[in-house]
């Protein structure tokens, strides 16, 4: 494993570190780490793996099962699509030009916005503590917070979500107030980890939602199959059907840097790589995932 990282880290060269959220720019764009976790506890890991990073877009999935959860799919599918748009994450084009201002998907910023609009709860905090929560016991990490820092540093420039909102809100599809909405949000994108803890909860997924140490169904395995299928139809965004073909694991990125793999009934797999390629995803952390899918035949297709 430490050999494939060290040829996979080459690539690091060729991406950047997103500094729209001004904290990410911090990163160092040459930290490569990965974590496979299978269900009999063995985990398999290499490179920086202690290093923590903020979850960002990959906190979609998690903030989709819950709500999947707590509301029901109906509910959830009244508000938000499920198709794939061939945009960038950020993209405002669909949300204008649909008859329905329905965001096309919840793995997009406008479809994540809605999920998380859909946390119930009576405050920001009481919310965010419903998600951290699950996170945890997802990672079977107690510890697991989110950065004050990073989460500082989107609410104040996150102006384009902001325009999602208004949009969403002007359409009725939201209704609480912008503000709280994207504290919440931009404090769930920085729930922070390391890949092993990403690993552990690409496993819960990978098993159906179970939980591999207790045998617990953590989520329904019905909500799981969603996710999954999100994760392989829009999770590495306008790169999904290029991801598909060439490593075929459902997986999910975000802008930090993390990528987690879900390896159905096999493998969890948890990625960071700061360095991203245009379409925000890590370029490293694609080559690592490539060159595993090849030499071990991981793509579900
Ligand atoms: O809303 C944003 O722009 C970020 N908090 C998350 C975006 C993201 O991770 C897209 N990923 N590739």
């Amino acid at each position: 494993m430490k050999l494939i990282v060290e040829e996979a880290r080459k690539w690091t060269k060729a991406g950047k570190v997103a500094d729209y959220i001004p904290a990410l720019g911090l990163a160092n764009p040459h930290d490569l780490s990965i974590a496979i976790h299978s269900p009999n506890g063995e985990c398999v890991s290499a490179g920086d793996i202690e290093k923590k990073f903020t979850l960002q877009s990959i906190s979609k999935v998690i903030s989709l099962a819950l709500v999947l959860m707590e509301q029901g799919k109906e509910d959830v599918f009244e508000r938000v699509g499920m198709e794939p748009t061939g945009d960038p994450f950020n993209s405002i084009a669909k949300l204008e030009t649909m008859a329905v201002a329905k965001p096309l998907n919840p793995m997009i910023n406008a479809g994540a916005l809605v999920v998380t609009h859909m946390i119930e709860g009576n405050s920001v905090d009481e919310r965010l503590n419903r998600l951290i929560s699950f996170i945890q016991t997802l990672s079977a990490d107690s510890e697991v917070n989110y950065c004050k820092e990073v989460a500082k540093s989107e609410y104040e420039t996150a102006h384009l979500n902001r325009a999602l909102c208004y949009f969403l809100k002007e359409h009725g599809v939201i209704q609480e107030e912008v503000e709280p909405l994207i504290d919440l949000y931009t404090k769930q994108c920085a729930i922070e980890m390391n890949c092993l803890d990403l690993a552990r909860i690409g496993l819960v997924f990978a098993m159906d939602g179970k939980d591999p140490d207790t045998g617990k169904q953590l989520m329904p395995s019905a909500v799981a199959r969603i996710c999954k299928t999100f994760m392989v139809t829009c999770g590495m965004y306008n790169a999904s059907g290029e991801f598909a073909i060439k490593i075929g694991i459902p997986a999910k990125s975000g802008v930090a840097g993390g990528i987690m793999g879900a390896v159905p009934g096999k493998y969890g797999i948890g990625i960071f790589g700061p360095a991203l390629d245009e379409t925000g995803n890590s370029i490293a952390g694609i080559k690592l995932l490539e060159l595993l899918s090849e030499n071990y035949r991981l793509s579900m297709f």
